[in-house]
C-alpha cells in the first residue's frame, strides 16, 4: 500500500492553524482518509502531559523539563496514531509538530538548538513532515485574535516571545525551503483555504 502524506501547519499563537486544519481536514475527508492532530495532545497520555504544559499554575517549569515534555508528548502521538496512519495509506494533517520545537523552545525559551533538533530525532525517529504550512503573521496582530479567550501558559509569555518565536520560524523556513511553504496569515481564510489546498494538491 502507498504511504500516506503528512501535512503540518506551523506558526505563532494566534496565526489561525486550528481554523485551516479543521477547513482542510473536511475538505479532504472528502477525498481520502484523515487524521487530524493537534500537538501536544492527540492521545490519552499526550493529553495529560498537554494538561502540565499549558497549566498555568505550572509557572516553575523551567525550559529544559517544557521541552522534554513537548517531546514525551510528541514520542506518544508519533507512535501510536502518526506512523499506523502513515503505514495504511491515510493523510496526517498535524496542527503543530517538531518545528514548534525550534521555534518556542530554541529560539523562544533559548535552549541550545543541536539539543533540541537531537531531541526531535530521537522523539520522532526522525519522521519529518512531507509538507509544512507555516503561517507567518504579525505577533500584534496574532495576540488581537487570541485576547478574548483565557490564554494558557505559553500564550500568556507576550510580545516579544512571540517575535522571537516568530523569527524562529522564518529562519526555519529560510533552512528548509522544500518542505515548508510560507503562507502570509493576514490574507483571508479564503485565500489561505485556497491556497493551502493548491500547495497539499501538489504532493497528492
Ligand atoms: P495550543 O492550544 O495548541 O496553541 P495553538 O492553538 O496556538 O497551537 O497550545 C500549544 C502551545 O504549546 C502553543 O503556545 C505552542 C506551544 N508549543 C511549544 O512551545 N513547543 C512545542 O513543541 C509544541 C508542539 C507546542
Amino acid at each position: 500500500m502507498r504511504r500516506g502524506i503528512f501535512v503540518s501547519i506551523e506558526g505563532i499563537d494566534g496565526s489561525g492553524k486550528t481554523t485551516l486544519r479543521e477547513e482542510l481536514i473536511a475538505y479532504f475527508e472528502m477525498k481520502t482518509e484523515v487524521v487530524g492532530i493537534r500537538e501536544p495532545g492527540g492521545t490519552e497520555v499526550s493529553e495529560k502531559i498537554r494538561g502540565l504544559l499549558l497549566d498555568i499554575s505550572n509557572h516553575s517549569m523551567v525550559p529544559r523539563t517544557e521541552a522534554l515534555l513537548y517531546a514525551a508528548a510528541r514520542s506518544q502521538v508519533v507512535e501510536e496514531l502518526i506512523e499506523p496512519a502513515l503505514a495504511d495509506g491515510k493523510m496526517v494533517i498535524a496542527d503543530r509538530y517538531l518545528d514548534s520545537t525550534i521555534a518556542y523552545q530554541g529560539y523562544g525559551r533559548g535552549l541550545d538548538l543541536q539539543f533540541l533538533e537531537q531531541l526531535n530525532i530521537l522523539c520522532t525517529g526522525g519522521l519529518l513532515p512531507d509538507l509544512t504550512l507555516l503561517l507567518d503573521l504579525d505577533p500584534g496582530l496574532a495576540r488581537s485574535r487570541v485576547s478574548f479567550r483565557k490564554m494558557d501558559r505559553m500564550e500568556g509569555e507576550g510580545l516579544f516571545f512571540q517575535e522571537r518565536v516568530r523569527r524562529g520560524y522564518l529562519d526555519l523556513f529560510a533552512r528548509q525551503p522544500e518542505r515548508i511553504r510560507l503562507l502570509d496569515a493576514s490574507m483571508s481564510r479564503e485565500v489561505l483555504f485556497e491556497q493551502a489546498i493548491a500547495m497539499i494538491s501538489e504532493m497528492v
